[in-house]
């Protein structure tokens, strides 16, 4: 199973998914940068959750709120105080580091030494901001996007002339200090949230609760995530974060074992009314605080869901050009909406310059409507392996029956079946299959 993940971070590497930050300087703590095609991928999960929420669902508008705030932010919100603290213990002999509650002993799981007392250690990433060092204003990187939701609770009430239930939707990033971050993408200190909050009557709380619960699950089974390989794992009161009253994390089946991808929270008063309590601000609806049903997901830690779902390696491989086979190729099969590449065209040999330059018609032609790739190098059997490694949903050939008759071969990446379709209705045929 380490095998499988070594095998994911060495593709997403190789063809442009993902790298390791600051490379050419060793690297940096846990900082991965997003290549080609892993943006393309991490932007299509973000469309596609943005438009579950604000498409899908009634009575979601979006915001964008910065990421520097007051620290009082921070004060009211409990993250220096209360709960956002993690047990660190430090070994004696190596001096490794550890978070308590990850280590299954209490030996140092590196070298077996002996550890420490237990040290509480806040997460929070400092920050001054200010030009003048000794004046400015000392204050933290958001830990979760969702403060800056609560805080334009009233100016979006308002502006939008809303109604409780409503919902407000965020993505962007937030920073942790975690004391160990690990399996690749899945814990980072620098990632990206996409949040939603969900303010509705305290009576209603439990129904929302219920609700929210069953539509993320249903998100990421409509997204192609198999059923077997999800769970949803209700905390207990001790576990939970210190803002939630209740709290279901989704859990996915990793090669590293299950482990959580989203949290849903019943945030019950605790933001509103310490944000009113600390600003001086009646943040209150009507005569009362709104309930806050929260669904909180890093968008880096599905990708790395759908990344490991979608690599499937077939033995024997599946193509039976002998230039191109290989004891096992790799297929990811992404869902159509997240695949990075939808389209790839390839003439179908290098060396007949009209099968070349009708390829780089087609190729402009799609261009500007589907994220699109041109390849003539090597044996087309090869090209097209290149093509399923990176999940590219449809290759599209010239052959000699273009010239004739300006037709195409359309391959489908999961089937391999080919049909003919007319170079003038490509645009079209493919649109279609997007929506299919
Ligand atoms: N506003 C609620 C909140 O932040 P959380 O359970 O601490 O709740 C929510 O975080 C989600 O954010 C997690 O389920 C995970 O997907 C993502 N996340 C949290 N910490 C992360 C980290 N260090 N690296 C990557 N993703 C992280």
């Amino acid at each position: 199973m380490e095998n499988l993940m070594e095998k994911i971070v060495s593709l997403a590497k190789r063809r442009g998914f993902i790298f390791p930050s600051s490379e050419i300087y060793g690297g940096f703590g846990s900082c991965y940068d997003f290549g080609p095609l892993g943006v393309e991928m991490k932007n299509n999960i973000k469309k596609s959750w943005w438009k579950e929420m604000t498409g899908n669902h009634e009575n979601i508008v979006g915001l964008d709120a910065a990421i520097l705030m007051s620290p009082q932010v921070w004060q009211a919100s409990g993250h220096l105080t209360a709960g956002f603290a993690d047990e660190l213990v430090e070994c004696k002999k190596c001096h490794h580091r550890f978070r308590k509650d990850f280590l299954k002993e209490n030996k140092c799981s590196d070298c077996g030494g002996e550890l420490t007392e237990p040290k509480k250690f806040n997460l929070m990433m400092k920050t001054f901001v200010g030009s003048l060092e000794d004046e400015a204003v000392t204050t933290y990187l958001r830990a979760e996007t969702c403060q800056g939701i609560y805080l334009n609770f009233l100016n979006v009430l308002n502006s939008m002339r809303l109604k409780i239930p409503f919902g407000i939707a965020q993505i962007g990033k937030a920073f942790r200090n975690e004391i160990t971050p690990g399996n690749f993408i899945y814990r980072t200190r620098e990632f990206e949230q996409m949040e939603m909050q969900w303010f509705c009557h305290p009576k209603e709380a439990d129904k929302f609760f219920d609700y929210w619960k069953k539509e993320r699950m249903q998100w990421y089974l409509n997204l192609g995530i198999k059923k077997e390989n999800l769970r949803m794992v209700e905390v207990s009161a001790k576990e939970r974060a210190h803002y939630a009253k209740r709290q279901v994390d989704i859990e996915y089946r990793f090669p590293f074992g299950w482990h959580e991808i989203e949290g849903v929270h019943n945030r019950g008063d605790w933001d509103l009314s310490n944000h009113s309590k600390y600003s001086g601000k009646n943040l209150k609806y009507e005569d009362y605080y709104p309930y806050i049903i929260e669904t909180s997901v890093g968008a880096d830690r599905s990708f790395l869901t759908f990344l490991v779902a979608a690599f499937h390696e077939v033995k024997g491989g599946r193509t039976k050009t002998t230039e191109a086979k290989k004891e096992v190729e790799v297929l990811l099969k992404l869902h159509r909406e997240l695949a990075p590449v939808k389209v790839a065209v390839l003439p179908l040999i290098k060396n007949k310059p009209e099968l070349v330059k009708k390829a780089k018609e087609v190729y402009q032609m799609l261009k500007p409507y589907f994220t699109c790739q041109y390849d003539e190098l090597g044996s087309i059997g090869r090209r097209y392996r290149r093509q399923d490694e990176i999940g590219t949903l449809w290759t599209i050939t010239t052959d000699f029956d273009t010239l004739k008759y300006d037709t195409v071969t359309v391959r489908n990446r999961d089937t391999m079946s080919q049909e003919r379709v007319k170079i003038s209705d490509l645009v079209k045929v493919i649109d279609k299959k997007l929506r299919e």
